[in-house]
């Protein structure tokens, strides 16, 4: 039935009302560069105009109704599409996408998504830019922040469960926003970690590794796609036909709106690709690229590409017809203002549980990376606890990049979220001694001499909001300025006193931190954890809350690794074999990262037993289950998550020493023992070969079951038949 209504409108449009749909403008916030088409262009009359479908950036529900009023003055009175970057939370900000994935917790990241979606709404958002699945190895990118980091499996499952989030119960419905898959596709591989670089891979890469989480989003229904600034083996991802027309479209079935990122389709004249902007604009919707974001291509030249031949009507018919059909599927048909209620906006975005759902997504984030001695968790009764370091009064820079509507001074810092905890007789001394940049070290006395006198040191390190997010790439990684050397100082006035020293980081990407690694007695790596920060913080500290998180990304012992991660294939000189004799090693550093992906420490532990398989060989359709006891050995109730990898051992293309297939997070009380089961079937076992077939080959393989990438528990081995 919408079919039939867009086509209708469509047969009523000039060509020019319909070039109007697929252009998208920002509102009052500017995410990139402003192009100098646009400069003396008034959006408004625009819009009156019918010239201007969609608008990005606008976030509430005053400003949304504003334009809108503006929009039912067109002639054909078609609606507005009002985009916005939610990406994670709205109101209520949730931990980064990268420590959401940390959870490896699908429900818990879908309900933040949910949470989500629901204040946007309500703040007459329709659409939001998330979320982001691109791979990412690199952690000098900044926007490694906002993926889900390294894995393709993980990062699949996430995809999967932040459409889910965003479009609940399907468009239409008053609490979701449609989805946007970005960036389609290769973003997160750019050369050397740097924003918008050149991306180049093999087929097989990008199809198993770098797809895979695309191809999830489109499955999961995902409204939209949007494309990337980068070259992917010599062409704009923006005017790349392969991946648009053959791989979403054609191969993948997806018949949502595809847009460009921000002036991607301009940026193919400076990227060799495109002539001039006439050029790059038939390019791009020749491709595939349905609208136009702030890049004024289609604006400027849609029409008369059209009348020149260069670009069919049916093409830009097929475009329009794409954001129509969202357009009815939203109901804005229907009433234009149906998200944008003033009433409901203030209902929902004050609404409590919001605010407590951040806390119980921020505490699942935090991954406890090391726990000598038991350091952790707090004890009640410490008569005197020194919180310092720059990040311990934090509020904004707990956030993170990317947030709309949030006020950081309700942000609970770290500071406050230990005292809300600390027991009654706890005197707690807070001393930043630096700010984060920590150029200045006039602070640093002051926070010695708090170290020296507790019972236990806190020491909140890491980086500012903005050092990561977009155009945010860095080439160190490192604690920024002098903050390693105020750990030592702070560190060597605790052990002077006997006293341990836990050590909590902020960051929105792995940083390097081998040296205080080795001399804290306990880590948290609590990403950028958002409005509830500090508390979650403190229940994790005090073991209100039990930690369970894994890293979703490897943690590398210096820059020099970097890019590492777990799903290296290996190399004609593996160590040990050749007992570093030549071997592939490098000679002032182990292979090995600091922190492994998958790893992650609890306050009680886990053991691993009775590895069975329901078969010793599998073939065709089969399925062969894998089962095993997992028993919690310790003393408290806890999350483990337990990760499956397979290996292909001899394959007509060299495979990965282990890839994660299958993981499952379950709680246990002290002594419970759970069997668990994973099924595997050909489709696991399957790869792209060097024709890009997709299929499993026959023969042996390995699997092992642990719980983390470098903590292998249980091994075995099936056979695949012909
Ligand atoms: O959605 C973003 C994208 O991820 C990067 N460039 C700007 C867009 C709109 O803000």
């Amino acid at each position: 039935a919408i079919d039939a209504k867009v086509q209708a409108l469509l047969a009523r449009m000039t060509l020019e009302e319909k070039v109007g749909q697929l252009h998208q403008v920002a509102g009052p916030d500017m995410t990139g560069p402003t192009r100098p088409e646009g400069k003396n262009i008034d959006k408004r009359a625009d819009i009156a105009a019918g010239r201007i479908g969609t608008v990005l950036t606008v976030k509430s529900v005053a400003e949304t109704r504003a334009l809108q009023d503006l929009a039912m003055q067109s002639r054909l009175k078609i609606p507005l599409l009002f985009a916005v970057d939610v990406i994670h939370g709205y109101k209520n900000v949730f931990p980064i996408p990268l420590g959401e994935a940390a959870s490896w917790d699908m429900d818990a990241i879908e309900h933040s998504a949910r949470i989500a979606a629901t204040e946007a709404a309500a703040s007459g958002v329709h659409w939001t830019f998330a979320p982001m699945v691109d791979i990412a190895r690199d952690p000098r990118w900044g926007r490694v922040m906002e993926g889900a980091g390294e894995d393709p499996f993980l990062g699949a499952a996430i995809a999967r469960a932040r459409v889910h989030g965003f479009q609940g119960k399907g468009l239409g419905q008053l609490d979701s926003v449609m989805a946007t898959a970005k960036h389609f596709a290769g973003y997160g591989a750019a050369i050397a970690g740097r924003d918008y670089q050149a991306v180049d891979m093999s087929q097989q890469q990008l199809l198993e590794v770098y797809l895979l989480p695309f191809k999830a989003a489109a499955q999961a229904g995902a409204g939209a796609f949007m494309n990337s600034f980068n070259t992917l083996n010599g062409i704009p991802a923006t005017g790349n036909a392969m991946l648009q027309k053959d791989i979403l479209r054609q191969q993948w079935g997806f018949d949502g709106i595809v847009i460009s990122d921000w002036s991607s389709i301009a940026e193919m004249v400076p990227h060799g690709f495109a002539a001039d902007l006439a050029d790059a604009g038939a390019r791009a919707i020749n491709a595939g690229n349905d609208i136009d974001m702030e890049g004024y291509a289609y604006r400027t030249h849609l029409a008369n590409l059209v009348r020149a031949g260069k670009v069919s009507e049916k093409t830009v018919d097929a475009a329009v017809a794409h954001v129509l059909t969202k357009k009815f599927e939203l109901g804005l048909f229907d009433d234009p203002y149906r998200y944008s209620d003033a009433a409901r906006e203030k209902e929902v975005l004050s609404r409590p549980e919001h605010r407590a759902a951040t806390r119980d997504m921020a505490k699942r984030s935090m991954v406890l990376l090391k726990n000598e001695g038991n350091t952790l968790p707090l004890a009640r009764s410490a008569r005197n606890i020194a919180l310092v370091g720059p990040l311990a009064n934090a509020r904004r820079d707990l956030e993170g990049a990317w947030i709309v509507q949030s006020d950081a001074a309700h942000v609970v810092s770290p500071a406050d979220g230990v005292r809300n905890h600390a027991g009654k007789g706890t005197r707690l001394t807070v001393v930043p001694g630096c700010d984060v940049a920590c150029t200045d070290t006039r602070g640093f006395g002051a926070a010695v001499r708090a170290a020296r006198d507790a019972d236990v040191v806190l020491i909140a390190l890491g980086e500012s909001f903005d050092q990561t997010g977009e155009a945010r790439s860095q080439t160190s990684i490192s604690l920024p300025g002098r903050q390693a050397e105020l750990f030592a100082r702070v560190r060597a006035a605790a052990k002077a006193a006997g006293k341990p020293v836990v050590l909590v980081l902020f960051a929105g990407r792995p940083l390097v931190f081998s040296e205080l690694a080795s001399q804290a007695d306990a880590i948290v790596y609590a990403w950028l954890p958002g409005t509830e920060g500090g508390n979650a913080l403190a229940d994790v500290l005090f073991g209100d809350y039990n930690p369970s998180a894994k890293l979703p990304i490897t943690i590398p012992r210096s820059l020099g690794q970097v890019p590492i991660f777990y799903s290296y294939l290996s190399t004609g000189r593996p160590i040990p074999e050749t007992e570093g004799q030549y071997a592939s090693i490098y000679t002032d550093s182990p292979n090995t990262p600091l922190y492994a992906f998958g790893h992650g420490l609890s306050y009680t532990t886990f053991g691993y037993t009775n590895l069975t398989l329901s078969a010793p060989r599998m073939a065709g359709d089969d399925k062969l289950t894998v089962s095993f006891d997992l028993q919690n050995t310790g003393k408290r109730a806890g999350e483990e998550v337990v990760q499956l990898y397979l290996r292909d051992p001899v394959a007509s293309i060299a495979r990965p020493m282990k890839e994660l297939k299958g993981f499952r997070k379950l709680r246990l009380d002290p002594g419970e023992i759970r069997r668990v089961s994973f099924e595997i079937d050909q489709e696991l076992l399957s790869f792209y070969n060097d024709k890009l077939h997709w299929g499993a080959e026959p023969g042996r393989f390995e699997l092992m079951v642990g719980s983390a990438s470098d903590d292998i528990r249980l091994r075995g081995e099936f056979e695949l038949s012909k």
